[in-house]
């Protein structure tokens, strides 16, 4: 016979075992946040040392080599980090900033940045943040003088001279609204835009400070002295240092001394809405334009911009000619007459009339030409009309 088989070694074993399988499991489990932190850590030290490099090269020389600003605001502040997120600094430094020094660096505005050297670059300017000094000057206060330059240079298309609204957007200078909303209501409104009903989103296209500027006009604005009639002929008097020759866009020739309003009509305007594309930040060369312009516009346009395509079913019965180009967008100063063109080349329009055979391409908005060729091709639409 056979004795009783003794199991009990085996289940002591088997039930040691499951424990130490167990425990380090548990521990692997303790040591596994730790493990992705040490691996984040390294991927985030990898971008930073990546982006200080880039930093360093392209940025220090206006931004100071750490950050704490020279001829540009500082960027190494404690205000400005804990208020402005990754995504806003991306984007900001990607467009640059119009009209300022701050130049475009991402590709897609015609940089010489990578979305991943940008990405590097926010990680190192975001390294900063944990021993930021406070620094108050970082986004200066509001000045509605440069508001008001601002203002007629970007929104005064829609908005009207004077924030008085015309058939494209709303007033803003209307007291009711001014004083049933505050600053931070205005601030999301401009930042954000409301894209669906026409309003573009600035928040990627202004820097804080030039929204801060809107935010003191309209400011401005709000506190007028209520029964201060708007005298016809006196040009603007809320405006009145108007500081770049901008504050003259295309509005300044057809708002008449009588201040009509129906002034809007006058001036060429594209159909689609929208404001400037990145193009206005770039130096256009006039040679590379006329390459772009014998590919893409000469056919609509005619050889040198002379005109005389038929465009059946619109009201004109021909496509405009480019040279000499519509006078209502002609401006003495460069940057106003490249904004003029660039508005039709960026959003493309359709012409008034029944049906018109051709309509003017939106080239930018449909990534069918970069920032760069509109900036070459609009130095050559403007080097066609100087005479
Ligand atoms: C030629 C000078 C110049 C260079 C080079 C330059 N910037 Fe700027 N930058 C400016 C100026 C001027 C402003 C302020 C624009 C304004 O008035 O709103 C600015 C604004 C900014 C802002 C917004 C700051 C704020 O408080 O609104 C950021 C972020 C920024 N720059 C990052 C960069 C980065 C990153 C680089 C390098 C890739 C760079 N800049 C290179 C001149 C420069
Ligand atoms: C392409 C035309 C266009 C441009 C350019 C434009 N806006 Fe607007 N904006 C609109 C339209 C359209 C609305 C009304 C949207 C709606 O119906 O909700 C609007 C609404 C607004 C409102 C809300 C007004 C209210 O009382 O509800 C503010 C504030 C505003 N815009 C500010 C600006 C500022 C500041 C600029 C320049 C940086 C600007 N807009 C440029 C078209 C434009
Ligand atoms: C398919 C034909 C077509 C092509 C190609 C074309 N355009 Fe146009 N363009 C038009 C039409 C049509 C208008 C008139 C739009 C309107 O009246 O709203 C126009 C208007 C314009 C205007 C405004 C002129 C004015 O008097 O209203 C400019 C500036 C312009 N085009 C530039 C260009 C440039 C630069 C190119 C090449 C990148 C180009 N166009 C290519 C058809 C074309």
């Amino acid at each position: 016979m056979r004795s009783n088989e003794n199991y009990l070694p085996y289940i002591a074993t088997a039930a040691l075992l499951t424990l130490a399988i167990f425990i380090s499991f548990q521990v692997f489990i303790l040591h596994e946040p730790a493990r992705i932190t040490a691996a984040e850590t390294y991927h985030n030290n990898a971008a930073v040392a990546a982006g200080k490099d880039l930093y360093t090269k392209n940025c220090a020389t206006c931004h100071g080599l750490d950050g704490e600003g020279s001829d540009a605001p500082a960027l190494n502040s404690r205000q400005f980090l804990n208020t402005t997120d990754d995504g806003t600094i991306f984007s900001v430094v990607s467009s640059g900033v119009p009209n300022t020094e701050m130049p475009a660096w991402n590709q897609s505005h015609g940089g010489p940045l990578t979305d991943e050297d940008i990405k590097n670059v926010v990680a190192f300017i975001r390294s900063w943040q944990p021993t930021a000094p406070e620094i108050t000057v970082t986004v200066r206060a509001g000045d509605a003088s440069k508001g008001a330059a601002i203002f007629n240079g970007t929104c005064i298309v829609c908005h009207g001279q004077n924030g008085k609204g015309t058939s494209r957007a709303p007033a803003l200078n209307d007291q009711s609204r001014l004083h049933q909303f505050n600053d931070s209501w205005y601030r999301d409104t401009i930042m954000n835009g409301r894209p669906s009903k026409g309003m573009p989103t600035w928040g990627t296209v202004l820097s804080p400070e030039q929204v801060n500027d809107l935010l003191a006009l309209i400011d401005q604005w709000r506190n007028a002295p209520p029964s201060q009639p708007q005298p016809a002929a006196t040009p603007t008097p809320a405006v009145a240092p108007l500081p770049t020759p901008t504050a003259a866009i295309t509005q300044g020739s057809a708002v008449t001394a009588t201040g009509g309003t129906a002034a809007s009509g006058n001036i060429a305007r594209p159909s689609n809405p929208g404001g400037g594309g990145p193009a206005l930040s770039l130096v256009g060369n006039v040679t590379a334009g006329s390459q772009v312009y014998a590919e893409q516009c000469k056919r609509c346009h005619g050889a040198a911009g002379q005109g005389g395509i038929n465009n059946p079913g619109s009201n004109d019965g021909t496509i405009p000619p480019l040279n000499p180009i519509d006078d209502t967008l002609v401006n003495a100063d460069p940057k106003v007459f490249a904004y003029n063109i660039d508005l039709f080349i960026e959003h493309g329009s359709t012409p008034s009339g029944t049906n018109p055979k051709e309509t003017m391409p939106a080239w930018g908005d449909q990534h069918k030409l970069t920032p760069q060729q509109i900036a070459d091709v609009i130095a050559y639409v403007i080097s066609l009309n100087k005479k």
